[in-house]
């Protein structure tokens, strides 16, 4: 009795102009075909079927785990292809069927859909939308009392039926039984010699079942993205609804069509985004931060109170009240602590840096563990590659490290040390030490009025 969906993905994409499988394609960050399942799962599918084409391997190695597919190797209509997913299909299931290429559609449009079909006992209930230009659709074709009687493609359709602005969007809930009896039935004979699933309805209806038109989809959720224009409406129609949804959270976009924000986002409430700013992946960031402008947020996590400038963070964790940048670059797996501090031009890569830290101007931190409370200094660079291997340093709590220091790893410092600016330092540093690794200063008096250096105008 359960919900199961099968997602029609078999299409070639020709108009992508593409090597990547049209429903591979990412709008807000995510495939087509993965805002699909979302919604599937979301109205309360209990298992997905993807139809792929033939070489559409690379679609079933970006599924979530639990979602099979099933091989179309020759694309010979909507109709065909459900039926490649056949032995999926059980009498008493219902079956929703989606389309890979349409990620604007919602589950909550599904549920309605699902719900309209139980309510009246459908054996097949399809979803319409109503549109002002039709055109390139299959229309909705209903009978004197309303009832759905049949779907009729465009270019089978006469010029009467072609002025209905009633479409049928592609999907569809079934009744398994009804389902399985109607594939049975669909021919190739039209005027595209292709196996039409909409012939599924009047099928149906020949058998004395009923069938339905739920309008309950707009335009946009429907909408299928055949080229890289339509890509582009689709980002910006997703880009309006995850914006929208965040501002109505409680997060203030300072300039909406000026974030980029991917679907799988978590932002907190009083978080403010500056324009040119992109959360990517599913970054989480946390209530009051100040994000942007410039900013790029990838995978991260950012806890309450940060601020981030012009910076790129990416797979990384900034503890809450850190301020990172302007133009700070924080690489895979850098977890910074609470009230620490970024400053510009700093990279750091691979590291831990404890709370209240700060690397305030021009430093390369990489593949270190630096504890609390520590200083470095302005042009302090962690040597961590010898040319073979990556080496890791460690800096102990309320160290102090003076400006333009070399930190050859493997180093440690211990608890409390103190290293004298343009060290380069090659041992290890017990704890409440100092240590200086310079040349001391030569200064010659007098040099410079010799005869040789004496300036001459
Ligand atoms: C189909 C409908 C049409 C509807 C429109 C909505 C039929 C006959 N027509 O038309 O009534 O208005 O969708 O967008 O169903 N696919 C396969 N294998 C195939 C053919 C298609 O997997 O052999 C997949 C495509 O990848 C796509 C979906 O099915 O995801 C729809 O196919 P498409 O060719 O776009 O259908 P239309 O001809 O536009
Ligand atoms: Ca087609």
């Amino acid at each position: 009795m359960g919900i199961k969906a099968i997602i029609l993905a078999a299409g070639k994409g020709t108009r992508m102009k593409s090597k990547l499988p049209k429903v591979l394609h990412k709008v807000c960050g995510k495939e087509m075909v993965n805002h699909v399942i979302d919604a599937s799962l979301e109205a309360g599918a209990k298992s997905n079927i993807v139809v792929i084409g033939h070489g559409g391997e690379a679609v079933g190695n970006c599924l979530p785990e639990g979602v099979e597919t099933v091989v179309q190797e020759e694309q010979l209509g909507t109709g065909h292809a459900v039926m490649m997913a056949n032995n999926y299909i059980d009498d008493s299931d219902t079956i929703v069927i989606l389309c890979g290429d349409t990620p604007l559609i919602e589950g909550e449009t599904i549920k309605a859909l699902i719900e309209f079909h139980r309510k009246y006992g459908f054996a097949v209930s399809v979803l319409s939308a109503l549109m002002e230009n039709p055109k390139g659709y299959g229309r909705i074709i209903r009978g004197e009392s309303k009832e759905l009687v049949g779907i009729v493609e465009e270019k089978d359709a006469s010029e009467e039926q072609r002025l209905v602005c009633e479409i049928n969007s592609g999907m569809y809930c079934f009744e398994g039984k009804a389902l399985r009896e109607a594939l049975l039935e669909i021919r190739s004979d039209n005027s595209q010699g292709e196996y039409y699933l909409t012939d599924a309805v009047e099928i149906i209806r020949g058998k004395g079942m009923t069938a339905g038109a739920f309008a309950g989809a707009t335009s946009e959720q429907i909408m299928g993205v055949n080229n890289r224009l339509q890509l582009s409406e689709a980002e910006c129609l997703m880009k309006k609804r995850i914006n929208e949804f965040h501002m109505l959270n409680g997060v203030t976009l300072i300039d909406p069509l000026a974030t980029y924000i991917e679907s799988g986002a978590l932002i907190g409430s009083d978080t403010i985004i500056y324009p040119g700013s992109l959360i990517k992946g599913n970054s989480v960031i946390g209530e009051g931060c100040i994000v942007g402008p410039g900013c790029t947020i990838d995978s991260s996590r950012l806890d309450d109170g940060c601020e981030i400038q012009n910076s790129v963070i990416v797979k990384s964790a900034v503890g809450s009240g850190s301020k990172v940048g302007p133009f700070a670059y924080l690489r895979p797996n850098s977890n910074i602590g609470r009230n620490v501090k970024i400053g510009d031009f700093v990279e750091v890569k691979n590291s831990n840096i404890g709370d209240n830290s700060k690397a305030s101007h021009l430093s390369y931190i990489g593949d270190a563990d630096v504890g609390e409370d520590v200083n470095i200094g302005c042009g302090t660079v962690f040597v961590n590659y010898d040319g073979k291997k990556k080496s890791r340093a460690k800096v102990g709590d309320r160290s102090f490290i003076g400006c333009n220091t070399n930190l050859i790893a493997p180093v440690e410092l211990g608890e409390n040390s103190y290293i004298a600016a343009g060290s380069t330092i090659t041992d290890n540093v017990p704890g409440d030490s100092f240590a200086i690794a310079r040349q001391r200063q030569t200064t010659k008096e007098g040099y410079l009025k010799g005869d040789k250096w004496e300036k001459k105008d």
